[in-house]
C-alpha cells in the first residue's frame, strides 16, 4: 500500500507449498488493494522434487534437530518470485521478514544469486516503516484507515511459518524458552497420548536415495507421486510423530526458540538413515557424513544458490548413486521403528556375518578397517583365518 502510494506498480505474488490457506481471498485482497497484477502460484511439486528431495538424500538436520522445513521453502518461494520478476521487469522485489531472522537473508541471497540486478526492498528494516508501525496496535489503524481486511479474531499468539513440509511456531508466549507449548499449539500431528492404539506400517521404496513409493502394508494403500508420498506420510504423522522443542542459532547470532513438527520428514529421515546405511561404501558414508552438516547449515543459513552449496549438493547426488532398496517401518505412538530392508545394491554379507567365526573378524577388521567390507574383502573373505595366511 505504501509503495503504491508513491506511485509504484505493485505486482503480488504468493506461493503455494502446502500451507492450509485461502488462496481466492488472498486474491481479491490484493486486487482490492490495487495490485496490478496478482500471480498466486502452486509450487507444491517443485517444492517435494527440487527442494525436499535432496534434503532426504542429505539427511538434512540443522544443529541435530531440526529438519529445515522453512529454510528449504525460501529457495523455492524465492526462485519462483524471480521469474516472475524477471518476466515482469520488476526492477525491485519486497518481502516481508524481519530484520532479526534468517528469511530475510534466505530470501534476499536466493534474489541476489538469481538476479543479481534486482534490488530487495525489506520494509521491516527501514526506519520510515518500524518506527511507524511499533505494534500491532499501529498496524490494526493503519488496516483500517486503508480498509485493508484483516483478521478480526487475534490469531494464535505465536507466529507460524506452515507448508507441505512442517509447521513452526516461534516468538510471542514461546520467547519464554521455559513456557511449555500448549496441548492445542500442534495442527499436523497429534499428541502421542491421542494418537491410535495401532501402528501404521508402511514399505518405503528409494531409488538414488529419493522416495519412488510408499505401501501401507496393512491396507495396501500406496503412493508413487512425489506430492502424494509427501502428503500420505504426513497423514501418517497423525501418530504424533516429528515434534520438536528447540533454541537454535541464528545466521545473524541471535538465539530463537522453535517449535517445529514435520511428521513427512521425520519418517523420510529414518527410513532414508537405514538404506543408506545398508547400501553405502562405510568411507564414503563418513565423508558424505560432514556434507550433511555442511548443506545444513548452508541451507539454514540462505545459501541454497551459492557455488559452495551446489558443490555439496552434487557430491551428495553422487553419494546417492546406489541408495535403493525397500525400508520396512512401523509408526506408532510418536516414533518410527525401523522393522526390516531389502535391497539389491546391498553391501550386507549375510554369509559373512553367519559363518565366518569371531577369530577371523577380528583378522579382518585389523586389516581392512580403513576400507567398508564391501570393497577389498572378498579377497580378505577366502578362508585365511590366521594372520600367517595374509
Ligand atoms: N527458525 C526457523 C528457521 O529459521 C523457522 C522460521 C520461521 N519463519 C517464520 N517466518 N515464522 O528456519
Ligand atoms: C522473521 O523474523 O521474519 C521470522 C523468523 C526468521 O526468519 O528466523
Amino acid at each position: 500500500k505504501m509503495s503504491k502510494e508513491q506511485g509504484y506498480d505493485v505486482i503480488t505474488y504468493l506461493a503455494d507449498i502446502g500451507q492450509d490457506e485461502d488462496f481466492e481471498v488472498a486474491r481479491k485482497k490484493a486486487e482490492k488493494l490495487g495490485a496490478k497484477k496478482v500471480y498466486i502460484e502452486d509450487l507444491r511439486k517443485e517444492f517435494v522434487q527440487d527442494f525436499i528431495w535432496p534434503a532426504v538424500q542429505a539427511n538434512a538436520v540443522y544443529e541435530d534437530r531440526y529438519l529445515l522445513g522453512t529454510s528449504i521453502a525460501r529457495p523455492c518461494i524465492a526462485r519462483r518470485q524471480v521469474e516472475i520478476a524477471r518476466k515482469e521487469g520488476a526492477e525491485y522485489i519486497s518481502h516481508g521478514a524481519t530484520g532479526k531472522g534468517n528469511d530475510q537473508i534466505r530470501f534476499e541471497l536466493s534474489c541476489y544469486a538469481l538476479y543479481p540486478e534486482v534490488k530487495v526492498i525489506a520494509p521491516w528494516r527501514i526506519p520510515e516503516f518500524y518506527n511507524r508501525f511499533k505494534g500491532r496496535i499501529d498496524l490494526m489503524e493503519f488496516a483500517k484507515k486503508y480498509d485493508i481486511p484483516v483478521p478480526v479474531t487475534p490469531k494464535a499468539p505465536w507466529s507460524m511459518d506452515a507448508n507441505l513440509m512442517h509447521i513452526s511456531y516461534e516468538s510471542g508466549i514461546l520467547e519464554n524458552p521455559k513456557s511449555h507449548a500448549p496441548a492445542d499449539l500442534y495442527l499436523m500431528t497429534k499428541s502421542p497420548k491421542d494418537s491410535p492404539d495401532t501402528s501404521d506400517e508402511l514399505e518405503l521404496e528409494f531409488q538414488s536415495g529419493v522416495p519412488v513409493k510408499v505401501t501401507n502394508t496393512k491396507d495396501n494403500t500406496s503412493k508413487s507421486s512425489p506430492l502424494e508420498i509427501y502428503s500420505y506420510l504426513n497423514e501418517i504423522g497423525k501418530h504424533g510423530v516429528g515434534r520438536i522443542d528447540i533454541v537454535e542459532n541464528r545466521f545473524i547470532g541471535m538465539k530463537s526458540r522453535g517449535i517445529y513438527e514435520t511428521p513427512g520428514g521425520t519418517i523420510l529421515l529414518s527410513a532414508h538413515l537405514d538404506i543408506e546405511t545398508f547400501t553405502m561404501d562405510k568411507e564414503v558414508r563418513r565423508i558424505k557424513q560432514g556434507l550433511s552438516v555442511r548443506f545444513s547449515e548452508l541451507v539454514y543459513n540462505g545459501f541454497w544458490y551459492s557455488p559452495e552449496c551446489d558443490y555439496v549438493r552434487h557430491c551428495i547426488a553422487k553419494s546417492q548413486e546406489n541408495v535403493d532398496g525397500k525400508v520396512q517401518l512401523s509408526v506408532f505412538k510418536g516414533q518410527v521403528y525401523i522393522l526390516g530392508r531389502e535391497s539389491p545394491k546391498s553391501l550386507y554379507n549375510e554369509d559373512l556375518v553367519r559363518y565366518v567365526q569371531a577369530q577371523t573378524q577380528r583378522v579382518m577388521y585389523e586389516f581392512s578397517s580403513a576400507h567398508a567390507l564391501s570393497w577389498p574383502c572378498a579377497q580378505l573373505l577366502q578362508p585365511k583365518t590366521h594372520l600367517s595366511d595374509f
